[in-house]
C-alpha cells in the first residue's frame, strides 16, 4: 500500500511540476486524483485493509491527497500568472501607432444649401418649420387659393395617395400651417421634400424647395424685395436681382425673381441660356384669401416666396445633371466633404 501510495504521489507531483500549461495541469489532475483517477483507485483498496489498519491507512493517504492538492493549485497559479503576463505581453498597447481609420460621412449639397440658407435668415430672426410630406389636398391646394378644379392645379402634376391626399407638390402648404399655429409677426423658412409627376435632366419626382413667409403689420414689396437681394447677395456673392410679373394662385401681386448669371455676368452663355439671366423662384404678397383660410383675423400682410433647392445646388457647386444629387454615387458626394 505505502509503496503504490508513494509512487501515485511522485508521478503526480513529476505530472504537476512538468505540466507547460493550465490544460495539460487540468488533465494530469484528472488522471491522478479524479474520480476514476489513480489516486481514487487506492481509496478504494482501503475497504479490503484489516480493520485495525484502515484508520492508519486513511489517514496517511488524506495526508498525500492533501499535499497533493496543495502542489496542484500552487503550480496552478504560476501557470496561470505565467499565461497572463505572456497575454499581457502579446497585447501591449503601443500608444505611438497612428489610429485605425474612420471615415467619417459628409453632408449632402442639398442639406449643405438647406443650412447655408438657414444661416442667413436666422440672425434676421427667422424661424424653421416643417410639415407633412402627405398632405390633404385642402392644405396643399384649396387653403392656397387654390379651389378645386382651379386650372392651376393642373400645372403641378399631382401624385395622389387617396382621393383627397397628395404627396405634397411644394412647401407652401407649410405657410398654412405656420399660420394655424403662431399668432403674427411671424416669419418662417420650411425647406423640405416635395413631389411631382415630372422627371428630366433638370426635374426629378422628388425634389426640395424652400418657403419663405413673413407676415407683420404695413409689410410691402419694397420689404420682399429687400429680403430677397439681401438673401441673393449673401447666397451667390455679387448678383444682380430682378422681378418680372407672374402669378401664383396665393400671392397678389406675384412676381418670379432671377439673378444675373453666375457664369457669363449676362453677356449670354448655355447654362442661361443667352438670356443673362437665371430663375430662381416665385414670389409675392401673400393674398387675403390664404389669411382667411387659416382663420388669421386683423389687417395683417406679408410676403412669401419659395425657390428650388436642386436648381441652387446645381448653380452653386456647378453640378451639370441633377440625377448627381439622387444617385448616392460616393465619388460624387465625397467632392462637398470640405466645401
Ligand atoms: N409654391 C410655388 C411653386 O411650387 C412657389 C412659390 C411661388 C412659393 C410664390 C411662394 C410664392 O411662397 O409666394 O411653384
Amino acid at each position: 500500500m505505502k509503496e503504490k501510495a508513494d509512487t501515485i504521489f511522485h508521478a503526480a507531483k513529476k505530472a504537476f511540476l512538468e505540466a507547460e500549461n493550465s490544460k495539460s495541469l487540468y488533465d494530469a489532475k484528472v488522471l491522478y486524483m479524479g474520480k476514476k483517477g489513480e489516486f481514487s483507485l487506492i481509496l478504494k483498496e482501503l475497504k479490503n485493509l484489516p480493520a485495525e489498519e484502515k484508520p492508519k491507512w486513511g489517514q496517511k493517504l488524506n495526508e498525500i491527497r492533501k499535499r497533493l492538492e496543495t502542489l496542484y493549485l500552487q503550480r496552478k497559479q504560476e501557470l496561470e500568472e505565467q499565461e497572463l503576463s505572456s497575454q499581457v505581453e502579446k497585447d501591449i498597447l503601443d500608444l505611438s501607432l497612428p489610429p485605425p481609420e474612420h471615415p467619417s460621412g459628409s453632408l449632402h449639397p442639398i442639406t449643405k444649401v438647406i443650412d447655408e440658407i438657414i444661416h442667413i435668415f436666422t440672425p434676421l430672426g427667422w424661424s424653421v418649420q416643417t410639415g407633412p410630406l402627405v398632405e390633404s389636398d385642402w392644405y396643399n391646394f384649396t387653403a392656397l387659393n387654390i379651389p378645386p378644379f382651379h386650372p392651376s392645379r393642373d400645372l403641378q402634376d399631382t401624385f395622389y395617395v387617396e382621393e383627397d391626399f397628395v404627396l405634397r407638390t411644394h412647401t407652401s402648404p407649410v405657410q398654412i400651417r405656420a399660420l394655424q399655429s403662431f399668432s403674427p409677426p411671424l416669419a418662417v423658412l420650411a425647406p423640405g421634400p416635395v413631389f411631382r409627376h415630372d422627371s428630366d435632366i433638370s426635374h426629378s419626382p422628388m425634389f426640395h424647395q424652400i418657403e419663405g413667409l413673413l407676415v407683420d403689420k404695413h409689410v410691402s414689396f419694397a420689404d420682399l424685395k429687400g429680403t430677397l437681394s439681401f438673401f441673393l447677395k449673401k447666397l451667390f456673392g455679387p448678383v444682380e436681382m430682378r422681378f418680372r410679373p407672374s402669378f401664383f394662385p396665393f400671392t397678389e401681386p406675384s412676381a418670379e425673381y432671377d439673378i444675373s448669371c453666375l457664369f457669363c455676368k449676362k453677356r449670354g452663355c448655355p447654362v442661361c441660356k443667352k438670356s443673362g439671366w437665371i430663375e430662381v423662384g416665385g414670389c409675392g404678397l401673400v393674398h387675403p384669401n390664404v389669411f382667411s383660410s387659416a382663420g388669421l383675423k386683423g389687417n395683417w400682410e406679408g410676403f412669401a416666396f419659395g425657390l428650388g433647392l436642386e436648381r441652387l445646388a446645381m448653380l452653386l457647386y456647378n453640378i451639370p445633371n441633377i440625377r448627381l444629387l439622387f444617385e448616392n454615387d460616393l465619388r460624387f458626394l465625397r467632392q462637398f466633404e470640405n466645401l
